[in-house]
């Protein structure tokens, strides 16, 4: 039997589950549920992520100690994880006596390695709120392209990143005051010296999605940096045990957490269990964290690193969620669907959800899209239409006319096995968190049952008296190959194969139990298992989702964990009326030069023909993207009514349209043919 310990991201205790958190955890759950089914002995803990800035300002508005604050949010997130299903064996905060014994020994252990280093930073400080400021709580204007109102850590308009002390006119935006340089000891890990180490272990068997190990080359291409552990008082953490007023920052204990929790779950509810047998150096227990994609790097570098340091095991795999969209676009609150979990359980059956995102999810780490038609329609035709109809159409037989009891022989063995065969193949669907592919394979099954039932006609049978036995015979078999389809879809839909196990008065509900065909058996009355989905419960979801005060700026905590700026989201988060886009002139352009500008190593500046009087001068920042001479007499799509923006290095007259993505930046050109001028529409 396989140990197996599994972990999902702890979500911050400064907001509410939403549908968004909510697809990594139900992916999670569908596996730990799906191993336990093929009797692996999981253990699966999580707990809330109570530590950090935001967290502490979160407190300080609401006018409450982070204490209360990380308690109220907690005990919310407990309920809404519950009301989904999902079954952990233990839930706990970061903020325990546990995780900070814990972060301070995995700490002084590699400071013992060497692994530490403290040096001073300088950093901007709130003179008013007294307090370091990280990048996303200053705003000022861009050091290259003088764009007013810009993070401390990049540019949102021309793309450079710098530090916040380049910015020009910087201020807090906590206080409004003007912040003042200072200086102050940091304490760092070493990351480098985890180099080698690192490239090693993103590439070993299984431990990281390929896709994802692609893209970490970009980082130890870059090369790594030293981590910045430590953030100064006042902050809502644990402090550094040898260094006042320190404290570690909130990516630090958090990982850190995980162990913690384990622990916490031995010390409470299973003293069987030892903590060393999964952490130690050469255990053979398997450890796997289900994370979303944009928390890789602090998993599969800061973590194993620091793990090492200490003398612990390293995960052995990550198990990376993409991103949800709702209705093809990012959640939006205008829109009424950034849903929390809270509102879909005051209208929705969770199963439904379960059945969605199971439906949706491969080991591929791909954003999925929860399209609200697309929801009610496959839930009502898969679920109610497929599968639990296949009970309602026999059981009401067996009950009435056979006094509750199934057939003696099973009249169809071959059929009935071949069901049973199917397990062996969509266990490994499972296993292998091809969560779609065992779907697939289980609404083929029940296409075949139904098949079965419709082609013999139980019920015309029924109306003909002497066909007794025929009808008893077809209804076992259709309640059987039902049991078989339940037991599938038990680890997605735990509630519904709750219920069907007391209907089917049976003791097990495992794979392995579905070996014994159920002949001469005695099952209990049918009750309806499953409501069809109502539009309108969906439709009053997303009206108890709007909040048209709402605004989409994302909070400090989320943006703060950026270690490197990413594009901003592919989708908008508005929709506009078609006037607003006629205000936008866009038109075909043609490259008569392309130059790279000094002292900028971001930039490029364009000579275009437009079609007009006078070639126009554009800067774009798309240098580390493209080579100059491949631009050259490209035909491109450029703003042509945008306001001049004087730059550093000259005046910018329009904008050059690109697509940007995970892959890069793309340049958009209309087909040959186009000519300088021609409007784009
Ligand atoms: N506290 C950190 C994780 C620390 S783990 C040691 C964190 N918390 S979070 O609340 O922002 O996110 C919790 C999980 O939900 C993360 O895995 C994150 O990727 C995931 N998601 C948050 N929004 C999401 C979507 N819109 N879509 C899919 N997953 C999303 O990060
Ligand atoms: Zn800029």
């Amino acid at each position: 039997m396989r140990k197996i310990l599994v972990t999902n991201a702890l979500p911050y205790a400064n907001g509410p589950i939403h549908m968004g958190h909510l697809l990594g955890y139900i992916q999670a759950d569908i596996w730990v549920r799906a191993m336990r089914a093929m009797g692996h002995d999981v253990t699966y803990v999580c707990a809330d992520d109570a530590h950090g800035t935001a967290i502490m300002l979160r407190a300080e508005a609401n006018r409450i100690s982070p204490e209360e604050q990380i308690a109220g949010v907690q005990k919310e997130h407990e309920r809404d994880f519950a009301g989904f299903g999902i079954s952990f064996d233990h839930y706990d905060s970061t903020h325990s006596d546990t995780n900070q014994a814990r972060a301070s020994e995995i700490y002084l252990k590699n400071r013992d390695a060497g692994n530490i280093a403290v040096r001073p930073v300088s950093q901007l400080f709130d003179p008013e709120k007294k307090m370091f400021l990280s990048d996303r709580f200053i705003k000022g204007t861009c050091p290259k392209c003088e764009a007013e109102d810009q993070y401390g850590d990049s540019c949102e308009v021309c793309g450079t990143t710098y530090n916040a002390t380049e910015l020009v006119n910087p201020r807090s935006t906590l206080s409004g005051a003007t912040p003042i340089e200072k200086s102050s000891d940091h304490y760092f890990f070493k990351l480098p010296n985890y180099e080698k180490y690192l490239q090693q272990w993103t590439r070993d068997e299984g431990r990281l999605p390929v896709s994802i190990a692609n893209k970490l080359d970009e980082w130890f291409e870059a090369g790594l940096a030293d981590w910045d552990i430590s953030r100064d008082a006042p902050y809502f953490g644990f402090e550094i045990p040898d260094a006042k007023d320190k404290y570690f920052y909130v990516w630090v204990d958090a990982p850190i957490g995980y162990m913690a929790s384990f622990e916490n779950y031995i010390k409470t509810k299973r003293p069987d269990l030892n903590f060393n047998d999964y952490w130690q150096k050469d255990s053979q227990n398997e450890v796997y964290h289900f994370i979303g994609k944009d928390i890789v790097y602090f998993h599969a570098l800061f973590w194993p690193a620091m793990l090492d340091g200490a003398g612990y095991r390293t995960p052995t795999g990550l198990f990376v969620n993409g991103f949800l969209t709702v209705n093809g676009q990012k959640m939006s609150k205008s829109r009424g669907t950034f849903i929390k979990a809270e509102t879909y359980l005051a209208h929705l059956n969770p199963e439904y959800l379960r059945y969605y995102f199971a439906s949706k999810l491969s080991d591929k780490v791909e954003d999925s899209d929860l399209n609200l038609d697309d929801f009610i329609q496959k839930v009502n035709s898969d679920l109610v239409g497929k599968v639990v109809n296949i009970a309602s159409r026999c059981a009401k037989f067996i009950n009435k006319n056979f006094n509750d009891t199934l057939s003696a022989d099973c009249a169809e063995p071959e059929l009935v096995q071949s069901f049973v065969d199917a397990g062996e193949k969509i266990a490994k669907s499972y296993e292998a968190r091809e969560f779609s592919t065992a779907i697939r394979q289980i609404m083929a099954l029940a296409d075949k049952a139904n098949q079965y039932i419709d082609e013999k006609k139980p019920w015309a049978f029924a109306k003909v008296e002497g066909n007794e036995q025929q009808v008893h015979d077809i209804c076992s078999v259709g309640i059987n190959l039902f049991r078989q389809l339940a037991i599938y879809l038990a680890p997605v839909l735990p509630s519904l194969a709750k219920e069907v196990q007391s209907f089917l008065k049976l003791e097990t509900f495992d794979f392995a139990s579905r070996t014994k065909i159920l002949t001469q058996y005695e099952i209990a009355t049918f009750k309806p298992l499953m409501q069809r989905v109502d539009k309108k419960a969906v439709d009053a979801m997303v009206d108890g989702s709007k909040d048209s005060l709402a605004s989409p700026t994302p909070t400090p905590q989320k943006a703060a964990k950026k270690v490197k700026p990413t594009p901003p989201p592919a989708t908008a988060d508005e929709t506009i009326h078609i006037d607003d886009l006629t205000k936008v002139d866009l038109r075909v352009a043609k490259v008569l030069a392309v130059n790279t500008v000094e002292g900028s190593d971001k930039l490029l500046q364009f000579t275009v023909d437009l079609g007009e009087d006078q070639p126009r001068n554009i800067f774009s920042g798309i240098r580390s993207h493209y080579a100059p001479e491949d631009l050259q007499d490209k035909l491109v799509i450029v703003v042509a009514n945008l306001a001049p923006r004087k730059m550093r290095f000259g005046i910018s007259n329009g904008m050059i349209l690109s697509a940007g993505g995970e892959k890069g930046v793309f340049i958009l050109s209309p087909d040959s043919g186009a000519q300088p001028g021609d409007k784009v529409s």
